[in-house]
């Protein structure tokens, strides 16, 4: 019987990216939202993550260069210029409480993007504008609530510009679930062949966020430890490290385009793992890719933690660590 975690990606990601987007899109920031020259989006965890794609898509399609923080400060450049969403699913995060109030003192137009905690409650008091996003079961299942709210913000300002069709192919794709399921299914299957060798998640440089995203879901839902390898600037440095093991295996995130789909061969021939499993992303452009990439990922890990009577929603680590730095 699929756990609570895994029927939420499965069964909630398509309705909560549609109301997600519409919420941002009619978010209601005044005029001068619009009037900046870069968006710096700050958080951590599974809310940071929302951010590399938007840089991702902003250096794709066109807009405002976007400038992702996942730490405790924002830049000194940081101004009256400046967008900046402060993420926080659960919005108690201390290092993206601390930036919203950096961003907030350099006089930068400030958005909050959370469920409430200190973050919302410190937002209101200051007057500065909450999206407050819909429920999930974890900070890293809320990723379409936190995505789509924001990207539907970033182009009712006109600082993001995407496709309309593409936006709305990736939230069709959502609803593929037997597809994904079936694919989800498989990659699972090779999990289990490689646990415990050096597993590397490989994606072509514009798609790499997804491969951040893959080897946080593996970590925090399956507890299955990876790094995420971007081509072609891996195949310059790690590559050596990984041709010369015997346990290396490639997760192989084949956008299905060229001159990628070569390239990204060419670099696992070059390394010749001890394993390796090429996962097709659906669709045409490049978000709904992406979106594919980060569902699979989603449900792959958590069906693998409870495949193997793992909890994915249990994080013990990251709570250990939040008690230390908070
Ligand atoms: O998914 C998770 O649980 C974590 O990666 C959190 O996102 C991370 O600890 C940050 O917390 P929050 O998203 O509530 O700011």
């Amino acid at each position: 019987m699929p756990g609570r975690l895994y029927r939420f990606y499965l069964d909630e990601w398509a309705g909560a990216a549609r109301s997600a987007y519409a919420a941002g899109v009619s978010l209601g920031l005044s005029p001068g939202y619009a009037c900046v020259d870069t968006v710096v989006v700050c958080g951590m965890g599974g809310s940071g993550a929302a951010g590399d794609y938007l840089a991702q898509l902003s250096a794709h399609y066109g807009g405002v260069p976007i400038y992702v923080v996942k730490a405790a400060s924002v830049p000194g450049w940081v101004g009256s210029k400046s967008l900046v969403y402060a993420v926080s699913f659960s919005g108690n995060t201390r290092e993206t409480l601390e930036c919203a109030v950096k961003a907030y003192r350099q006089g930068a137009k400030l958005v909050a993007v959370t469920r409430g905690g200190l973050l919302g409650s410190w937002a209101k008091r200051h007057g500065v504008p909450v999206a407050f996003i819909g429920e999930a079961p974890a900070p890293r299942a809320g990723w379409p609530n936190l995505f789509y709210t924001m990207l539907g913000s970033l182009e009712s300002l006109g600082l993001l510009r995407l496709p309309r069709s593409e936006v709305e192919e990736s939230i069709e794709l959502l609803g593929l679930r037997e597809d994904a399921e079936t694919e989800a299914g498989r990659l699972v299957d090779w999990l289990g062949t490689v646990a415990g060798g050096w597993l590397s998640i490989v994606a072509a440089e514009p798609y790499y966020p997804a491969a951040v995203r893959f080897r946080s879901e593996l970590a925090e839902n399956a507890k299955l430890a990876s790094d995420a390898s971007q081509v072609p600037e891996a195949g310059h440095n790690i590559i050596v490290g990984m041709a010369g093991r015997r346990d290396t295996a490639l997760l192989i995130l084949d956008p299905v385009e060229e001159p990628w789909t070569t390239i990204l061969k060419g670099f696992a021939e070059a390394v010749g793992p001890a394993s390796s499993y090429t996962l097709r992303l659906r669709g045409k452009g490049m978000l709904p890719k992406l979106v594919w990439a980060t569902w699979i990922a989603g449900l792959s890990s958590t069906l693998y933690a409870e495949r193997h009577g793992l909890d994915p929603e249990a994080i013990p680590a990251i709570k250990a660590f939040r008690r230390l730095v908070e």
